[in-house]
């Protein structure tokens, strides 16, 4: 059985002082049944670590360099990371292949340094509108994901999890439908069982991101395949209590 995942990606806001209190207040309301992980600057993960203590919630960072160590001027390393607190880590949010021209090989590198540490990463993946439109999403989904995760092997792979995360969907109050979202988490799963096996597949956690809200957020998780969400602006409001409830 997958126990289900809430995370909200806070993105770049609130200041440390800002994201103490705010952690400190929602962590509390977010007791369930589910892991809930808030992913923040990381000029916030020390303080937002001692606020949530003993609340259950876990800390996490929305992006990391690669590489061990060294002369890599305001990049944050795995071990920085780990050092700090962050049980978690985003990489390849759709946010940092647009701006900061990530690619999937970059994702590969990111997801294998990040486990090397012990970090749990959420792998993001979604296609474009115009994607979309043309009818490619399975398949460029697909080839994301064969990329992003080359050289996993199972073990590694049954502790990453997967956002899919529709580009159009993300900050425009689109959501995608649960059928729409099902059905792209279902082949991933389909995927993932090619790649690994049935087994493992089977313990990989799934979320849908993009516009998730207190409304939508119990439909979308019901599907047999999304195993949670990964939560933009609902993040950062009381909503988020309800997502982490549904
Ligand atoms: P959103 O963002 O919930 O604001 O659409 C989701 C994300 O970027 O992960």
């Amino acid at each position: 059985m997958r126990k289900k995942l809430a995370a909200g990606n806070w993105k770049m806001n609130l200041t440390p002082n800002e994201a103490r209190d705010f952690a400190a207040k929602l962590a509390p309301k977010t007791k369930g049944d589910s892991d809930v992980v808030f992913c923040v600057p990381f000029v916030s993960i020390s303080d937002v670590v001692k606020a949530v203590e003993g609340s259950g919630v876990s800390v996490g960072a929305q992006n990391m360099h690669f590489e061990e160590k060294g002369a890599f001027t305001g990049e944050i390393s795995a071990s920085q990371l780990v050092g700090a607190g962050a049980k978690y880590i985003i990489i390849g949010h759709s946010e940092r292949r647009q701006y900061f021209l990530e690619t999937d090989e970059i994702v590969n590198k990111k997801l294998i340094k990040a486990l090397e540490h012990g970090l749990i990463p959420i792998v993001c993946v979604g296609e474009t509108l115009k994607e979309r439109e043309d009818g490619i999403t399975i398949e460029l989904v697909r080839m994301q994901l064969k990329r992003g995760l080359l050289r996993l092997t199972p073990e590694d792979a049954a502790k990453t999890v997967i956002a899919y995360e529709p580009v159009w969907a993300i900050g425009t109050g689109k959501t995608a439908t649960s059928e729409q979202a099902e059905e792209v988490c279902g082949a991933i799963r389909t995927l993932l069982e090619e790649l690994y096996g049935k087994n493992t597949a089977e313990q990989i956690r799934i979320l849908y991101g993009g516009s998730v809200t207190a409304d939508n957020a119990s439909e979308l998780f019901a599907q047999k395949n999304i195993d949670g969400g990964l939560v933009g602006g609902a993040s950062l409001k009381d909503d988020f209590e309800v997502i982490a409830k549904a």
